[in-house]
């Protein structure tokens, strides 16, 4: 590989490669709309809005199922692929806080798919990817693991809404207060 393709799709001591990239904004996005389905989907009536609200749960799951498939892609490819450095101008704490909340999101972004997954299966609700075709069932029917996952399932959207604040606002005061390159290499190629 040359030095031109190289870096562009891995990342670089300073900045995102394009694959990184493109997994964070699609989860990203993925994330706001599996939030707001979950949201308006529980609340519509079964009694008359039945059909919407079982449409609504078949796509939701579909999309989730999808989350949970791109964020392994997204882990394995952050183990071959180390991350760039931070920016030069960060303090220690600044660091450290960043690193807990990436290293909380992740562990929110795998908690929610999984535990959808599992309050579905354990409730004998076979889960089927846009209709074209269904996964196989690990679990079976149990309810102690059902409420389990349906615990973890309602709490867990608070917590990630917790931690996109302190996400959202960290790569705000970067790029407004601080003026460093931390949003713009998240949104662009970094030339080496
Ligand atoms: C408008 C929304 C968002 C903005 C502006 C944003 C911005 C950023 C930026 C600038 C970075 C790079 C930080 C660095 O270089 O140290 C980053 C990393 C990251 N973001 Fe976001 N982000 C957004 C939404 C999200 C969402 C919705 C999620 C997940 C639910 C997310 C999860 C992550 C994770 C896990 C990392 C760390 C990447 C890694 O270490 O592999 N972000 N984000
Ligand atoms: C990152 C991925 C996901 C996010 C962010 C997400 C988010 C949500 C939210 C916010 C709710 C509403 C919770 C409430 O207040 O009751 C919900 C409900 C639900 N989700 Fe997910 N979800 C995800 C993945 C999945 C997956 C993969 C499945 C199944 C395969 C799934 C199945 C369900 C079901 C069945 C409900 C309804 C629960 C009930 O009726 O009490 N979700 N989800």
């Amino acid at each position: 590989m040359n030095n031109m393709t190289k870096p562009y799709f891995r990342n670089s001591e300073n900045g995102w490669g394009l694959i990184a990239r493109l997994l964070h904004w699609i989860v990203a996005f993925m994330i706001f709309g599996l939030l707001a389905s979950g949201f308006i989907m529980t609340d519509l009536s079964f009694e008359t809005q039945g059909p919407q609200k079982m449409e609504m749960y078949g796509i939701h799951k579909s999309i989730g199922a999808t989350l949970l498939i791109l964020m392994i892609v997204r882990l394995v490819w952050r183990f071959l692929n180390k991350p760039p450095r931070p920016e030069p101008n960060l303090k220690p704490w600044e660091r450290h806080l960043s690193a807990i909340v990436h290293a909380l999101l992740y562990v929110a972004l795998f908690a929610l798919p999984v535990s959808g997954w599992v309050m579905s299966a354990s409730a004998g609700h076979p889960v089927s990817w846009f209709g074209l075709f269904t996964f196989p069932d690990l679990i079976g029917k149990n309810e102690g693991l059902h409420a389990i996952a349906e615990e973890i399932h309602e709490t867990s959207p608070f917590f990630l809404a917790g931690l996109f604040v302190l996400h959202i606002s960290g790569a705000l005061k970067h790029w407004i207060l601080d003026k460093d390159r931390t949003l713009q290499r998240m949104i662009r190629h970094t030339p080496t």
